[in-house]
This record gives structure tokens, sequence and C-alpha cells, in this order.
């Protein structure tokens, strides 16, 4: 491989992530035949683990987890030859001068292996999984029910889909960034799982027909780089997560739901999520519960401007049924 040729291509959610899938889909295979586990802690945890553990003089990687998970630099000894081969045959080796490092990192969830952006999430295309994906994933298995099909909209790296499909016949990842999509694919491979597909798409813009579930964790800050892994839009970044409800119910089948996990800014003890909301469940008759996950999430954006006049915000879950006698227009 040339040196510097697996660095990314910068585009506005174009393919810039560049990966080839299937030694991808092998290495994370290979990963977990060897045992490998990692949860993605925030990235705030991540910067201050890696500072610490360059102050042991540990910054450079020896170990799987050292270089898939915290996503340190490493020599070419660090890693088995084939895992080594593995990561430069999928375009994901980064090489500058003698340091090596991974352009993807795996997580692992429910004895699954999960690819996605490397540390630090900086670029506007950044794939996206975190402590916000396992809570999402968590909510979708205590209330989902099996089905023919569901969608997974803004699915990132697909865990909540491929965590969906254990419900559902059919599952169809939605995102606007094809480099998710690319990942979402390779951990559908990596799962052993064949009826996903994994589309572009603008919610559900590009996406047709009706589904029995739809399953969401879309981006809910106000980000002023507008990442598409954060951004949620106007109105201290309810926007989208308020279009997914509203596009998702009009969706659904008769007696299909909705799982929605998303953040919520709460203004003088008001929480601009389920304000929204609720006259988008009452007038389509949706029965429903919503619940606050954890009251206080990313307390440092109330640093920024546009959070002056925010108390906290939540990460909440809307789990919505619709009525049986209504459903997709
Ligand atoms: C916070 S990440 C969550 C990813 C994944 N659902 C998870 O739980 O790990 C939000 C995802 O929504 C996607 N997204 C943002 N705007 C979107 C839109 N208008 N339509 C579809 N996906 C979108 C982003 O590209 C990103 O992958």
């Amino acid at each position: 491989m040339q040196h510097g040729a697996a660095r990314s291509v910068r585009t506005r959610f174009g393919v810039s992530l560049r990966i080839h899938h299937e030694p991808l889909v092998e290495l994370g295979r290979a990963l977990l035949r060897q045992g490998y586990s990692f949860i993605t802690p925030t990235p705030e945890t991540h910067r201050r683990a890696n500072r610490n553990a360059e102050a042991r003089g540990r910054a450079r990687g020896s170990s799987l987890r050292d270089v898939f998970g915290w996503n340190r630099p490493f020599d070419q000894g660090a890693l088995p030859s084939p895992l080594l081969s593995l990561l430069r045959d999928a375009n994901a080796l980064d090489v500058r001068q003698d340091d090596l490092r991974s352009r993807v990192r795996f997580s692992t969830l429910g004895g699954r292996a999960f690819a996605h952006g490397s540390y630090p999430t900086v670029e506007d295309d950044a794939v996206f999984f975190g402590p916000d994906t396992y809570r999402f994933c968590s909510l979708i298995t205590s209330n989902m029910v099996p089905c023919a099909r569901v969608a997974d909209i803004g699915c990132g790296s697909g865990a909540g889909g491929i965590v969906a499909s254990r419900f559902a016949r059919d599952v169809v990842l939605s995102d606007i960034n094809d480099s998710a999509l690319a990942l979402a694919r390779v951990n559908a491979a990596i799962a052993g799982l064949e009826r996903v597909e994994a589309v572009r798409s603008d919610v559900l813009a590009s996406v047709d027909g009706s589904f029995d579930c739809i399953v969401a964790n879309p981006p809910y800050l106000a980000d002023a780089a507008a990442r598409a892994y954060r951004h949620g839009g106007d109105d201290l970044g309810s926007e989208l997560s308020l279009r997914i409800a509203r596009e998702s119910l009009d969706r659904l089948a008769p007696g299909g739901r909705l799982i929605l996990y998303t953040g919520a800014a709460i203004v003088d003890g008001v929480d601009v999520i389920q304000r929204g909301l609720l006259p988008l469940l009452t007038e389509r008759g949706a029965t429903y519960t919503y619940e606050e996950i954890d009251p206080d999430v990313f307390g440092e954006e109330l640093d920024l401007a546009a959070y002056q006049n925010v108390d906290r915000i939540a990460a909440v879950g809307l789990v919505a049924v619709m009525p049986m006698t209504s459903g997709a227009r």
C-alpha cells in the first residue's frame, strides 16, 4: 500500500471513507474470534483516558483494544500480521512515517462488533457510535415486538437496526452519510445478516413502503459546525427529531410503533421535544410512553451561546404505537 493513500477524501456526506468491504468484515469477525471487546465512552472520557495512558508511558498502542478501541497510534509489530494485512486491505490503515493508525474503530454491543469512525470524530461525515448508541439499543430491546419490516433512520454504524433485526424479518438502514452506510453494510455482514438494505436517504424520502416499526437515534444538538452526526437543526437541535417523528408516524402500518431516542433541551423546566411531539401524537391517535432516560447529558454544551437559556439536556425515549384503524398514508 502507498503511504498516505488511505486518507479520506473530504466531501459533504459523499463517499469519503473509501473502505473496502470484505477485508473489513473479515477483520471484525477475526476480532470477535479473538475475544475482542470494547465499550466506547464519550469523546471527553476518551480524551482523558488517552491522556492518562500517555502519562503512564502508554501513548502507543500495544493491544487490540488500544488499536481498535482507543485508536492509539501503533508500531507494525503491535498487531498480529493477519490483522494488519486485513486493515491494510480494507484501506483502513493510516501510515504516517513510523506511526500506524486505524481509520476505523470497533466497539462491541451484545456480543457483536461494530466498525465506526476514528477518534476524534471531527469530520463532518464522521460515523458515530457512543453512549447514546448503547442507550438507544437498550430502548429498542426493551420495547420492540416481533414484526415484518423495520427501518432505522439515521442509522450511523447500523447498530439500532442490527439490534432490531432480532425482532424483524426485513431491515432498512437509512442515513445521509455514505461513510455511515458503508460501515453499516460492513456491520450487518459481520453480524451475518442478509435481509438488510442500507439506503442513502434524507429521513425516509428515498425509502418506499410502510413499516411495522421505525427506530431512530438522530442528532440532537445545536452544533456550530453542523456535523451530520451531531446537528439536530433549529430550535435547540430539536428540528430533525420532530421531523423524523412526524414523517415516521405517517409511514407506520396500523398498530406500528416508533421507538425514538433523542436529546431534549429543557428550557425553564419545559422539554422542547416533548412539547413538539404531543400534538403529533394526539393528532394521529397514537398511544405512547415518553421517559427521561438520563436527566443530564452533554452538560458542557451549556457553555455555548446557543444554550444560554437552557437548564440542561436530557436523553429521552419515546415509544409510540399507532391505532389499529389508521396507518400509513
Ligand atoms: C447521533 S448519530 C446516531 C447514529 C446511530 N443511530 C447510533 O445510534 O449510533 C445520527 C445519525 O443521523 C444521520 N443523519 C443526520 N441527518 C439525517 C437525515 N436528514 N436523514 C437521515 N439521517 C440523518 C447522521 O449522518 C448520523 O449517522
